[in-house]
């Protein structure tokens, strides 16, 4: 199938590069000239395991193609994604469709024979609706169809989400759009992905509703960690004992710091305000939101434990500062608030990330980047694991940290307690 993925941010990249994989010709255009030059070239612009040689696979078999030519790459396409970002509103928590309507418009003007025109990007429900007037303008009912056909991949673990998934939601009336849909999943399908057909809007309001509830999950876990360090009890004890009840099931049940990225703070919001424009109130929601909101400080209340109220001139070393392991990306990571905090109290951070340096914290006084591990750690009083990479799991803490009291808060929980007691390391971890 001949396809056109518009925006090469995360979603239409690595959609794109795995539609193309999978056997189609695929076109990935975007706006910005330097990033599809260097996309040409083999630079991608996002780090996500896998991708670089998918990318390369693809492009020199002649399957995927990048270009700045919207126009051109519409027509000569016959199923076109909309994978543009939908960031929250700058005054207010909805989220801003304005690139989205801004492509409708330029599709419409593109359109001379049958298109399929699907949203991957996160939309709020009725987006579609709005879409679907705008290109009605300009082009006549028969010559278009505009789906919904959410995306669920997770970052470090998109291309495994891409190729394996639980579920394939398209959202569509149209029986036409719906047999081009199944047709070119079949591949996914028959890896045993459950092909769920739905209203537009269904589908639509079944991606916020599915990173609600596990922004959610991970929220409740997290406040029963708050509980279970005061009772002395394991998290992980509880994690696993629910988990393993089919109906609440084992997966998003890690205590942690906040959750952050670009998704689940950014879609819970706009859940939340597209539930006041209808006037229902998703209070649970708003509840997550809040208790989310609140994780940081408490966990900064417990730094501030750890060093006993002492944080002046503390040397403490953050391992990790992406959102989550397996990503370089620094949206809505709690180290952009608990980093800023401890500075202000007059803490000297070092960090490091095997992503590298984050140019949210370059130039920033008393915070520096160490280039590997032990050296970023050598001279704490105290280390904070905050991103559960497999280069975190294995460190010598005893060997290489010269400040015999040095202690570690484990904001993951990737390290054994009793382990940790034996060698008689200061060890703090989270709800355990
Ligand atoms: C999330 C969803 O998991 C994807 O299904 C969805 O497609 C994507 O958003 C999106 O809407 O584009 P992502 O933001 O990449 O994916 O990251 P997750 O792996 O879901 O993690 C989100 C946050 O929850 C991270 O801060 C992570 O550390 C935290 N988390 C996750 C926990 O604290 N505990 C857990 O058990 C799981």
């Amino acid at each position: 199938m001949k396809i056109c993925m518009i925006g090469t941010g995360y979603v239409g990249l690595v959609s794109g590069v795995c539609f193309s994989d999978i056997g189609n010709d695929v076109v990935c255009v975007d706006r910005d000239i330097k990033k599809i030059e260097n996309l040409k070239k083999g630079i991608i612009p996002i780090y996500e395991p896998g991708l670089e040689e998918l990318v390369l696979k693809n492009y020199k078999n002649n399957r995927l193609k990048f270009s700045t030519n919207l126009k051109e790459s519409i027509s000569k396409s016959d199923i076109i994604f909309i994978c543009v970002g939908t960031p929250t509103k700058k005054n207010g928590n909805g989220a801003d469709l304005s690139q989205i309507f801004n492509v409708a418009q330029e599709i419409r003007s593109s359109i001379s024979k049958f298109k399929i025109i699907i949203t991957k990007s996160t939309v709020p429900v009725t987006t579609g609706d709005e879409i679907e007037k705008i290109i009605l303008h300009k082009v006549s009912k028969k010559l278009f169809s505009v789906v919904s056909n959410p995306e669920f991949l997770r970052e470090g673990e998109a291309i495994r989400d891409f190729t394996y998934p639980d579920r394939v939601v398209v959202g569509t009336n149209d029986k036409k759009s719906n047999t081009v849909l199944k047709n070119l999943y079949s591949p996914l399908i028959s890896k045993g992905a459950k092909y769920v057909n739905c209203s537009r809007r269904a589908a639509e309001l079944t991606k916020y509703a599915s990173n609600a509830f596990l922004a959610t999950k991970i929220t409740f876990i997290n406040e029963l960690a708050n509980l279970c360090e005061k009772l002395d009890v394991n998290i992980e004890d509880i994690s696993i004992g629910m988990g393993l009840d089919k109906r609440i099931g084992g997966r998003f049940l890690r205590a942690g710091p906040a959750y952050g990225g670009s998704c689940f703070p950014k879609d819970t919001k706009a859940i939340a305000s597209t539930a006041d424009k209808f006037k229902t109130n998703l209070s649970i929601i708003k509840s997550v939101i809040k208790s989310n909101e609140n994780r940081s400080s408490l966990l900064l209340k417990r730094v501030f434990d750890i060093l006993k109220g002492k944080i002046k001139n503390k040397k403490i070393c953050f391992l990790g500062v992406t959102f989550k392991a397996n990503t370089d990306d620094m949206r809505d990571s709690s180290c952009l608030t608990m980093i800023p905090s401890l500075i202000k109290k007059g803490a000297l951070i070092n960090y490091f990330d095997p992503t590298g340096e984050k140019k949210e914290f370059k130039n920033k006084k008393n915070v520096n980047f160490s280039k590997n591990i032990n050296s970023a750690i050598k001279n704490s009083d105290l280390i904070i694991i905050h991103t559960e990479w497999n280069d975190f799991k294995s460190i010598n803490f005893k060997k290489i940290v010269q400040n015999k009291k040095f202690r570690i808060f484990d904001m993951r929980n990737i390290y054994a307690p009793k382990k940790m007691k034996d060698q008689k390391i200061k060890y703090f971890a989270i709800g355990r």
